[in-house]
Protein backbone atom coordinates (compact mmCIF):
# COMPACT_ATOMS: atom_id res chain seq x y z
CA UNK A 1 0.00 0.00 0.00
CA UNK A 2 1.68 3.44 -1.38
CA UNK A 3 1.67 5.57 2.02
CA UNK A 4 0.67 8.85 0.00
CA UNK A 5 -2.43 8.42 -1.97
CA UNK A 6 -5.76 8.60 0.05
CA UNK A 7 -7.33 5.58 1.73
CA UNK A 8 -10.82 4.91 0.94
CA UNK A 9 -12.90 1.67 1.70
CA UNK A 10 -15.44 1.22 -1.31
CA UNK A 11 -18.50 -1.07 -1.06
CA UNK A 12 -19.86 -2.38 -4.06
CA UNK A 13 -23.74 -3.00 -3.77
CA UNK A 14 -27.09 -3.84 -5.40
CA UNK A 15 -29.76 -6.63 -5.93
CA UNK A 16 -29.11 -10.07 -6.55
CA UNK A 17 -27.68 -11.06 -9.48
CA UNK A 18 -27.17 -7.61 -11.19
CA UNK A 19 -23.34 -8.04 -11.95
CA UNK A 20 -21.48 -6.56 -8.66
CA UNK A 21 -19.19 -9.26 -8.40
CA UNK A 22 -17.97 -9.36 -12.19
CA UNK A 23 -17.79 -5.52 -12.18
CA UNK A 24 -15.46 -5.38 -9.70
CA UNK A 25 -13.80 -8.34 -11.20
CA UNK A 26 -13.38 -6.57 -14.07
CA UNK A 27 -12.18 -3.27 -12.72
CA UNK A 28 -9.54 -5.09 -10.89
CA UNK A 29 -8.49 -6.84 -14.13
CA UNK A 30 -8.79 -3.78 -16.25
CA UNK A 31 -6.58 -1.66 -13.49
CA UNK A 32 -3.54 -4.83 -13.41
CA UNK A 33 -4.58 -5.85 -9.84
CA UNK A 34 -5.61 -9.18 -11.51
CA UNK A 35 -4.00 -10.67 -13.65
CA UNK A 36 -4.83 -12.76 -17.91
CA UNK A 37 -3.71 -16.01 -15.74
CA UNK A 38 -5.95 -16.18 -13.32
CA UNK A 39 -9.36 -14.79 -15.61
CA UNK A 40 -8.18 -17.74 -17.55
CA UNK A 41 -8.20 -20.19 -14.72
CA UNK A 42 -11.66 -19.16 -14.10
CA UNK A 43 -13.04 -19.01 -16.75
CA UNK A 44 -11.97 -22.84 -17.21
CA UNK A 45 -13.45 -23.53 -13.72
CA UNK A 46 -16.66 -21.89 -14.46
CA UNK A 47 -16.84 -23.46 -18.08
CA UNK A 48 -16.82 -27.18 -16.33
CA UNK A 49 -19.43 -26.28 -13.93
CA UNK A 50 -21.39 -25.81 -16.83
CA UNK A 51 -22.58 -21.99 -17.37
CA UNK A 52 -19.86 -20.91 -19.82
CA UNK A 53 -17.08 -18.83 -18.91
CA UNK A 54 -19.94 -16.57 -17.32
CA UNK A 55 -18.36 -15.93 -13.86
CA UNK A 56 -14.60 -15.60 -14.98
CA UNK A 57 -15.06 -12.22 -13.48
CA UNK A 58 -17.07 -12.95 -10.25
CA UNK A 59 -15.04 -15.82 -9.43
CA UNK A 60 -12.04 -13.10 -8.11
CA UNK A 61 -14.18 -12.28 -5.72
CA UNK A 62 -16.30 -15.14 -4.91
CA UNK A 63 -13.93 -17.79 -3.45
CA UNK A 64 -16.12 -19.86 -1.55
CA UNK A 65 -17.13 -23.39 -2.71
CA UNK A 66 -20.48 -22.53 -2.03
CA UNK A 67 -21.09 -18.85 -3.83
CA UNK A 68 -19.25 -21.12 -7.13
CA UNK A 69 -21.79 -23.79 -6.83
CA UNK A 70 -24.60 -21.61 -6.36
CA UNK A 71 -23.27 -18.71 -8.42
CA UNK A 72 -24.20 -15.98 -5.42
CA UNK A 73 -22.11 -14.18 -3.33
CA UNK A 74 -22.51 -14.96 0.40
CA UNK A 75 -19.85 -13.13 2.19
CA UNK A 76 -18.02 -9.96 1.93
CA UNK A 77 -14.88 -9.78 0.07
CA UNK A 78 -12.16 -7.59 0.52
CA UNK A 79 -9.42 -6.59 -2.30
CA UNK A 80 -6.90 -3.92 -2.47
CA UNK A 81 -7.48 -1.94 -5.49
CA UNK A 82 -5.08 0.96 -6.47
CA UNK A 83 -6.20 3.49 -9.27
CA UNK A 84 -3.04 6.54 -10.21
CA UNK A 85 -5.11 8.68 -7.74
CA UNK A 86 -6.54 6.72 -4.75
CA UNK A 87 -6.11 3.47 -2.89
CA UNK A 88 -9.39 1.61 -2.37
CA UNK A 89 -9.80 -1.37 0.00
CA UNK A 90 -12.52 -2.49 -2.54
CA UNK A 91 -15.37 -4.45 -0.32
CA UNK A 92 -18.12 -6.95 -2.85
CA UNK A 93 -21.39 -7.06 -0.91
CA UNK A 94 -24.03 -10.23 -1.74
CA UNK A 95 -27.09 -8.45 -3.41
CA UNK A 96 -28.92 -11.69 -2.13
CA UNK A 97 -31.15 -10.78 0.99
CA UNK A 98 -30.78 -13.85 3.20
CA UNK A 99 -27.18 -12.60 3.32
CA UNK A 100 -27.76 -8.77 4.34
CA UNK A 101 -26.06 -8.71 7.15
CA UNK A 102 -22.82 -9.09 5.83
CA UNK A 103 -23.58 -6.37 3.32
CA UNK A 104 -24.66 -4.05 6.32
CA UNK A 105 -21.39 -4.77 8.14
CA UNK A 106 -19.53 -4.41 4.94
CA UNK A 107 -21.75 -0.70 4.19
CA UNK A 108 -20.78 0.55 7.99
CA UNK A 109 -17.32 0.21 7.03
CA UNK A 110 -17.69 2.11 3.85
CA UNK A 111 -16.37 5.90 2.77
CA UNK A 112 -18.41 5.34 -0.55
CA UNK A 113 -20.54 3.50 -2.50
CA UNK A 114 -20.85 1.90 -6.28
CA UNK A 115 -24.68 1.40 -6.61
CA UNK A 116 -24.89 -1.82 -9.57
CA UNK A 117 -28.44 -1.41 -11.52
CA UNK A 118 -28.88 -3.95 -14.25
CA UNK A 119 -30.39 -2.24 -16.86
CA UNK A 120 -31.87 -5.10 -18.29
CA UNK A 121 -35.44 -5.21 -18.72
CA UNK A 122 -37.44 -6.77 -15.54
CA UNK A 123 -34.34 -7.05 -13.63
CA UNK A 124 -34.01 -3.45 -13.18
CA UNK A 125 -37.75 -3.27 -12.03
CA UNK A 126 -37.67 -6.03 -9.61
CA UNK A 127 -34.45 -4.42 -8.08
CA UNK A 128 -36.16 -0.60 -7.59
CA UNK A 129 -39.69 -1.95 -6.67
CA UNK A 130 -40.98 -2.31 -3.23
CA UNK A 131 -38.81 -5.21 -1.65
CA UNK A 132 -36.08 -5.12 -3.65
CA UNK A 133 -32.82 -4.53 -3.04
CA UNK A 134 -31.95 -1.23 -4.97
CA UNK A 135 -34.28 0.07 -2.94
CA UNK A 136 -33.03 -1.16 0.15
CA UNK A 137 -29.24 -0.97 -0.37
CA UNK A 138 -29.52 3.11 -0.66
CA UNK A 139 -31.67 3.02 1.79
CA UNK A 140 -29.15 1.22 4.27
CA UNK A 141 -25.70 3.06 2.26
CA UNK A 142 -27.28 6.62 3.29
CA UNK A 143 -28.34 5.79 6.99
CA UNK A 144 -24.88 4.00 7.44
CA UNK A 145 -23.37 7.03 6.46
CA UNK A 146 -22.21 6.64 2.87
CA UNK A 147 -21.89 9.80 1.75
CA UNK A 148 -20.16 9.43 -1.86
CA UNK A 149 -22.40 7.13 -4.20
CA UNK A 150 -21.86 6.49 -8.09
CA UNK A 151 -24.10 4.42 -9.58
CA UNK A 152 -23.32 1.62 -12.34
CA UNK A 153 -26.08 1.08 -14.55
CA UNK A 154 -24.64 -2.23 -15.61
CA UNK A 155 -25.23 -5.13 -18.52
CA UNK A 156 -25.61 -2.35 -21.09
CA UNK A 157 -24.33 -5.44 -23.76
CA UNK A 158 -27.27 -7.50 -22.75
CA UNK A 159 -28.74 -8.35 -26.52
CA UNK A 160 -32.64 -8.60 -25.84
CA UNK A 161 -33.94 -5.95 -23.76
CA UNK A 162 -31.11 -3.05 -23.31
CA UNK A 163 -28.72 -3.24 -26.83
CA UNK A 164 -26.73 -0.29 -25.29
CA UNK A 165 -29.71 1.42 -25.81
CA UNK A 166 -29.58 5.35 -24.41
CA UNK A 167 -33.07 5.63 -24.16
CA UNK A 168 -33.19 2.55 -22.02
CA UNK A 169 -30.12 4.04 -20.02
CA UNK A 170 -32.47 7.51 -19.63
CA UNK A 171 -35.07 5.41 -18.33
CA UNK A 172 -33.39 3.60 -15.54
CA UNK A 173 -31.21 7.00 -14.86
CA UNK A 174 -34.70 8.80 -14.07
CA UNK A 175 -35.66 6.36 -11.99
CA UNK A 176 -32.22 5.75 -9.59
CA UNK A 177 -32.39 9.68 -9.50
CA UNK A 178 -35.78 9.29 -7.99
CA UNK A 179 -35.28 6.88 -5.84
CA UNK A 180 -32.26 8.35 -4.82
CA UNK A 181 -33.58 12.10 -4.26
CA UNK A 182 -36.39 9.90 -1.71
CA UNK A 183 -33.16 8.08 -0.04
CA UNK A 184 -31.76 11.50 0.97
CA UNK A 185 -28.86 11.60 -2.15
CA UNK A 186 -27.85 15.09 -3.81
CA UNK A 187 -28.06 13.51 -7.39
CA UNK A 188 -26.10 16.35 -8.57
CA UNK A 189 -23.19 14.62 -7.04
CA UNK A 190 -24.27 11.55 -8.22
CA UNK A 191 -22.37 10.17 -11.21
CA UNK A 192 -24.56 7.84 -13.00
CA UNK A 193 -22.11 5.41 -15.64
CA UNK A 194 -23.74 3.20 -18.01
CA UNK A 195 -21.63 0.40 -18.14
CA UNK A 196 -20.79 -3.31 -19.20
CA UNK A 197 -19.20 -5.09 -16.72
CA UNK A 198 -19.09 -8.07 -18.40
CA UNK A 199 -17.24 -6.37 -21.66
CA UNK A 200 -15.65 -3.83 -19.76
CA UNK A 201 -17.52 -0.88 -21.00
CA UNK A 202 -17.02 2.49 -19.84
CA UNK A 203 -14.95 0.52 -16.73
CA UNK A 204 -11.65 1.66 -17.15
CA UNK A 205 -11.78 2.23 -20.96
CA UNK A 206 -14.70 4.39 -22.85
CA UNK A 207 -16.99 2.45 -24.89
CA UNK A 208 -17.13 2.74 -28.71
CA UNK A 209 -20.71 1.04 -28.62
CA UNK A 210 -22.18 4.52 -26.32
CA UNK A 211 -20.99 7.02 -28.30
CA UNK A 212 -24.39 8.91 -27.15
CA UNK A 213 -22.49 8.97 -23.71
CA UNK A 214 -20.52 11.82 -22.85
CA UNK A 215 -19.71 11.55 -18.93
CA UNK A 216 -17.10 9.40 -17.17
CA UNK A 217 -15.94 6.14 -16.85
CA UNK A 218 -16.26 4.22 -13.56
CA UNK A 219 -12.44 4.74 -13.09
CA UNK A 220 -12.77 8.91 -13.56
CA UNK A 221 -15.39 8.32 -10.87
CA UNK A 222 -13.57 6.39 -8.41
CA UNK A 223 -10.73 9.42 -8.75
CA UNK A 224 -13.16 12.35 -7.93
CA UNK A 225 -14.12 10.18 -4.25
CA UNK A 226 -12.19 11.96 -1.25
CA UNK A 227 -10.94 10.34 1.66
CA UNK A 228 -12.94 11.33 4.56
CA UNK A 229 -11.78 13.69 7.48
CA UNK A 230 -10.85 11.80 10.43
CA UNK A 231 -12.96 13.06 13.38
CA UNK A 232 -10.15 13.31 15.69
CA UNK A 233 -11.70 16.27 17.75
CA UNK A 234 -14.25 13.96 18.61
CA UNK A 235 -14.66 12.20 22.13
CA UNK A 236 -12.88 8.39 21.41
CA UNK A 237 -15.27 5.79 20.56
CA UNK A 238 -14.48 2.46 19.74
CA UNK A 239 -17.22 0.07 19.13
CA UNK A 240 -15.98 -3.69 20.24
CA UNK A 241 -15.79 -6.62 17.47
CA UNK A 242 -14.34 -8.97 19.45
CA UNK A 243 -12.17 -9.48 22.35
CA UNK A 244 -9.64 -11.85 23.01
CA UNK A 245 -7.82 -13.06 26.11
CA UNK A 246 -3.94 -13.53 25.09
CA UNK A 247 -1.60 -15.55 26.95
CA UNK A 248 1.47 -13.23 28.89
CA UNK A 249 -0.41 -9.73 27.36
CA UNK A 250 -3.94 -9.93 28.66
CA UNK A 251 -7.05 -8.90 27.23
CA UNK A 252 -7.39 -7.70 23.74
CA UNK A 253 -10.45 -6.05 22.58
CA UNK A 254 -10.69 -5.46 18.78
CA UNK A 255 -12.83 -2.66 16.79
CA UNK A 256 -11.99 0.04 14.60
CA UNK A 257 -12.02 3.49 15.71
CA UNK A 258 -15.23 5.19 15.07
CA UNK A 259 -14.04 9.01 16.24
CA UNK A 260 -11.58 10.27 18.57
CA UNK A 261 -7.42 9.65 19.34
CA UNK A 262 -6.54 6.47 21.54
CA UNK A 263 -3.21 6.70 22.79
CA UNK A 264 -1.37 4.48 24.90
CA UNK A 265 -1.26 5.03 28.52
CA UNK A 266 -5.12 6.73 28.17
CA UNK A 267 -7.83 5.32 30.70
CA UNK A 268 -10.73 3.63 28.96
CA UNK A 269 -13.53 2.83 30.14
CA UNK A 270 -16.01 0.22 28.20
CA UNK A 271 -20.10 0.92 28.31
CA UNK A 272 -22.47 -0.06 29.62
CA UNK A 273 -20.62 -2.68 31.63
CA UNK A 274 -18.61 -0.07 33.18
CA UNK A 275 -15.22 -1.71 33.08
CA UNK A 276 -12.46 0.58 33.26
CA UNK A 277 -8.64 0.08 32.86
CA UNK A 278 -5.39 1.23 31.12
CA UNK A 279 -4.52 1.19 27.61
CA UNK A 280 -1.21 -0.59 27.41
CA UNK A 281 -0.63 -1.15 23.74
CA UNK A 282 -2.00 -1.03 20.84
CA UNK A 283 -1.81 -2.69 17.30
CA UNK A 284 -2.79 -2.42 13.84
CA UNK A 285 -2.40 -5.56 11.27
CA UNK A 286 0.44 -7.00 13.96
CA UNK A 287 2.15 -4.02 14.12
CA UNK A 288 2.47 -1.74 17.47
CA UNK A 289 1.26 1.90 17.15
CA UNK A 290 1.50 4.75 19.85
CA UNK A 291 -2.02 5.82 18.80
CA UNK A 292 -4.92 5.27 16.58
CA UNK A 293 -7.30 7.53 14.94
CA UNK A 294 -10.16 7.32 13.14
CA UNK A 295 -10.58 4.37 10.38
CA UNK A 296 -7.67 2.09 12.32
CA UNK A 297 -9.26 -1.54 12.78
CA UNK A 298 -7.24 -2.09 16.01
CA UNK A 299 -6.26 -4.63 18.85
CA UNK A 300 -5.49 -2.64 22.29
CA UNK A 301 -4.49 -4.51 25.66
CA UNK A 302 -6.33 -2.68 28.46
CA UNK A 303 -4.55 -3.81 31.93
CA UNK A 304 -7.65 -3.96 34.99
CA UNK A 305 -9.93 -5.77 33.41
CA UNK A 306 -11.34 -9.73 32.23
CA UNK A 307 -11.88 -10.70 28.91
CA UNK A 308 -15.09 -11.66 30.38
CA UNK A 309 -16.33 -8.37 31.29
CA UNK A 310 -16.49 -7.35 27.91
CA UNK A 311 -18.14 -7.92 24.66
CA UNK A 312 -19.58 -7.13 21.44
CA UNK A 313 -21.83 -4.24 20.79
CA UNK A 314 -20.06 -2.45 23.98
CA UNK A 315 -18.27 0.54 23.53
CA UNK A 316 -15.11 1.98 24.41
CA UNK A 317 -14.26 5.71 25.74
CA UNK A 318 -12.23 8.07 27.60
CA UNK A 319 -12.89 7.90 31.37
CA UNK A 320 -13.30 11.33 31.36
CA UNK A 321 -15.77 11.74 28.53
CA UNK A 322 -18.02 7.97 28.80
CA UNK A 323 -19.94 6.62 25.61
CA UNK A 324 -23.03 7.21 26.57
CA UNK A 325 -25.64 4.55 27.26
CA UNK A 326 -29.66 4.71 26.32
CA UNK A 327 -32.63 3.03 27.72
CA UNK A 328 -34.50 4.57 25.79
CA UNK A 329 -34.39 7.48 22.75
CA UNK A 330 -35.95 8.89 19.76
CA UNK A 331 -35.32 7.99 16.44
CA UNK A 332 -35.92 9.85 13.05
CA UNK A 333 -36.71 6.28 10.87
CA UNK A 334 -37.41 5.86 7.15
CA UNK A 335 -39.51 2.26 6.60
CA UNK A 336 -37.97 0.72 3.97
CA UNK A 337 -40.08 -2.14 3.40
CA UNK A 338 -42.78 -3.55 5.53
CA UNK A 339 -45.40 -6.03 4.07
CA UNK A 340 -48.32 -4.72 6.00
CA UNK A 341 -47.97 -1.75 8.75
CA UNK A 342 -46.23 -1.26 12.31
CA UNK A 343 -47.49 -0.04 15.12
CA UNK A 344 -46.79 0.86 18.40
CA UNK A 345 -45.33 -2.26 20.49
CA UNK A 346 -43.48 -3.51 17.82
CA UNK A 347 -40.55 -5.08 18.44
CA UNK A 348 -37.57 -6.08 15.72
CA UNK A 349 -34.23 -6.55 15.63
CA UNK A 350 -31.89 -3.05 16.16
CA UNK A 351 -28.26 -3.22 14.80
CA UNK A 352 -26.41 -0.04 15.86
CA UNK A 353 -22.65 -0.30 15.30
CA UNK A 354 -21.21 -3.84 16.31
CA UNK A 355 -24.27 -4.13 18.60
CA UNK A 356 -27.39 -6.20 17.59
CA UNK A 357 -30.25 -6.10 20.71
CA UNK A 358 -34.29 -6.50 20.28
CA UNK A 359 -36.31 -3.05 21.13
CA UNK A 360 -39.57 -2.20 21.09
CA UNK A 361 -41.07 0.73 19.19
CA UNK A 362 -42.76 2.24 22.20
CA UNK A 363 -44.57 5.60 20.59
CA UNK A 364 -44.80 6.49 17.09
CA UNK A 365 -44.43 10.34 17.84
CA UNK A 366 -45.22 11.92 14.43
CA UNK A 367 -45.00 11.05 10.80
CA UNK A 368 -42.60 13.63 9.01
CA UNK A 369 -41.97 14.23 5.07
CA UNK A 370 -38.44 12.78 4.65
CA UNK A 371 -37.97 15.63 2.10
CA UNK A 372 -39.02 18.49 3.50
CA UNK A 373 -39.08 17.24 6.87
CA UNK A 374 -42.48 19.21 7.45
CA UNK A 375 -44.48 16.71 10.05
CA UNK A 376 -47.71 15.46 8.41
CA UNK A 377 -49.03 13.68 11.22
CA UNK A 378 -49.06 13.74 14.79
CA UNK A 379 -49.46 10.19 16.70
CA UNK A 380 -50.17 8.03 13.92
CA UNK A 381 -51.46 4.77 14.54
CA UNK A 382 -49.15 2.96 12.13
CA UNK A 383 -46.37 3.62 9.44
CA UNK A 384 -46.07 2.27 6.20
CA UNK A 385 -43.26 1.17 3.87
CA UNK A 386 -42.00 4.51 2.43
CA UNK A 387 -43.19 6.80 5.44
CA UNK A 388 -40.80 9.04 7.77
CA UNK A 389 -41.34 9.18 11.17
CA UNK A 390 -39.92 10.11 14.37
CA UNK A 391 -40.67 7.13 17.02
CA UNK A 392 -39.66 6.57 20.69
CA UNK A 393 -37.54 2.86 21.04
CA UNK A 394 -36.97 1.00 23.98
CA UNK A 395 -33.97 -1.59 23.57
CA UNK A 396 -34.32 -4.49 25.48
CA UNK A 397 -31.38 -3.93 27.20
CA UNK A 398 -29.16 -0.80 27.70
CA UNK A 399 -27.66 0.25 24.53
CA UNK A 400 -24.33 2.34 23.76
CA UNK A 401 -25.48 5.03 21.18
CA UNK A 402 -25.32 9.13 21.04
CA UNK A 403 -27.10 11.51 19.10
CA UNK A 404 -26.15 11.51 15.14
CA UNK A 405 -25.89 15.25 15.84
CA UNK A 406 -23.25 14.98 18.59
CA UNK A 407 -21.48 11.62 17.27
CA UNK A 408 -23.04 10.54 13.88
CA UNK A 409 -20.83 6.97 13.49
CA UNK A 410 -22.57 6.28 16.44
CA UNK A 411 -26.10 7.82 16.06
CA UNK A 412 -27.12 5.06 13.40
CA UNK A 413 -29.13 2.47 13.05
CA UNK A 414 -30.79 -0.33 11.24
CA UNK A 415 -34.02 -2.20 12.06
CA UNK A 416 -34.52 -5.69 10.91
CA UNK A 417 -37.08 -8.16 11.33
CA UNK A 418 -37.87 -11.29 9.04
CA UNK A 419 -34.65 -11.67 7.09
CA UNK A 420 -35.08 -8.03 5.67
CA UNK A 421 -34.39 -4.28 6.38
CA UNK A 422 -37.53 -2.68 7.52
CA UNK A 423 -36.31 0.46 8.90
CA UNK A 424 -33.16 2.39 9.17
CA UNK A 425 -32.85 5.86 10.88
CA UNK A 426 -30.70 7.91 13.55
CA UNK A 427 -30.73 8.85 16.76
CA UNK A 428 -32.42 12.18 17.54
CA UNK A 429 -32.33 12.60 21.64
CA UNK A 430 -31.25 10.34 23.87
CA UNK A 431 -34.70 10.68 26.71
CA UNK A 432 -33.98 8.28 29.12
CA UNK A 433 -29.91 6.96 30.08
CA UNK A 434 -29.17 4.64 31.59
CA UNK A 435 -27.67 4.57 34.86
CA UNK A 436 -24.42 2.44 34.91
CA UNK A 437 -22.52 -0.32 37.93
CA UNK A 438 -20.43 0.96 40.02
CA UNK A 439 -17.58 1.80 38.94
CA UNK A 440 -15.39 -1.66 38.16
CA UNK A 441 -11.52 -1.19 38.57
P1 LIG B 1 -24.70 -11.47 -5.96
O1 LIG B 1 -23.36 -11.17 -5.42
O2 LIG B 1 -25.09 -12.88 -5.77
O3 LIG B 1 -25.76 -10.52 -5.50
O4 LIG B 1 -24.62 -11.26 -7.60
P2 LIG B 1 -23.73 -10.17 -8.35
O5 LIG B 1 -24.44 -8.88 -8.35
O6 LIG B 1 -22.34 -10.18 -7.82
O7 LIG B 1 -23.78 -10.72 -9.85
P3 LIG B 1 -22.67 -11.57 -10.61
O8 LIG B 1 -21.50 -10.73 -10.94
O9 LIG B 1 -22.45 -12.82 -9.87
O10 LIG B 1 -23.42 -11.83 -12.00
C1 LIG B 1 -24.70 -12.45 -12.04
C2 LIG B 1 -25.01 -12.88 -13.47
O11 LIG B 1 -25.13 -11.75 -14.33
C3 LIG B 1 -23.92 -13.75 -14.09
O12 LIG B 1 -24.53 -14.74 -14.87
C4 LIG B 1 -23.14 -12.80 -14.95
O13 LIG B 1 -22.51 -13.44 -16.02
C5 LIG B 1 -24.24 -11.84 -15.42
N1 LIG B 1 -23.66 -10.51 -15.69
C6 LIG B 1 -22.92 -9.78 -14.85
N2 LIG B 1 -22.54 -8.62 -15.44
C7 LIG B 1 -23.05 -8.63 -16.68
C8 LIG B 1 -23.00 -7.70 -17.78
O14 LIG B 1 -22.37 -6.64 -17.73
N3 LIG B 1 -23.67 -8.06 -18.91
C9 LIG B 1 -24.37 -9.21 -19.01
N4 LIG B 1 -24.99 -9.45 -20.17
N5 LIG B 1 -24.43 -10.11 -18.00
C10 LIG B 1 -23.79 -9.84 -16.86
MG1 LIG C 1 -21.59 -11.06 -6.15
Amino acid sequence: MSAKKPHLNLIIIGHVDHGKSTMTGHLLFDTGNVDDKTISKYAEESTATGRGDTFKFAWVLDTLKEERERGVTIDLRFEKFETDKVFFTIIDAPGHRDFIKNMITGTSQADAAILVVSARKGEFEVGVGPGGQTREHAYLARTLGVSQMAVAINKMDEPDTVKYSEERFNECKKEMEALLKVVGYDTSKVHIVPVSGWIGDNLVKRSDKMPWYKGPTMLDVLNTFQEPPKPTDKPLRIPVQDVYSITGIGTVPVGRVETGVLKVGDNIVFMPPNARGECKDIETHHTKIPEAVPGDNIGFNVRGIAKNEVSRGDVAGKTENPPTVANEFIGRIIIVYHPTAIAAGYTPVMHAHTATTSATLTELIQKIDARSGQVTQEKPDFLKTGDAALVKIRPLRPLPIETFKEIPQLGRFAIRDMGSTIAVGVVEQVTEKATVPEKKS
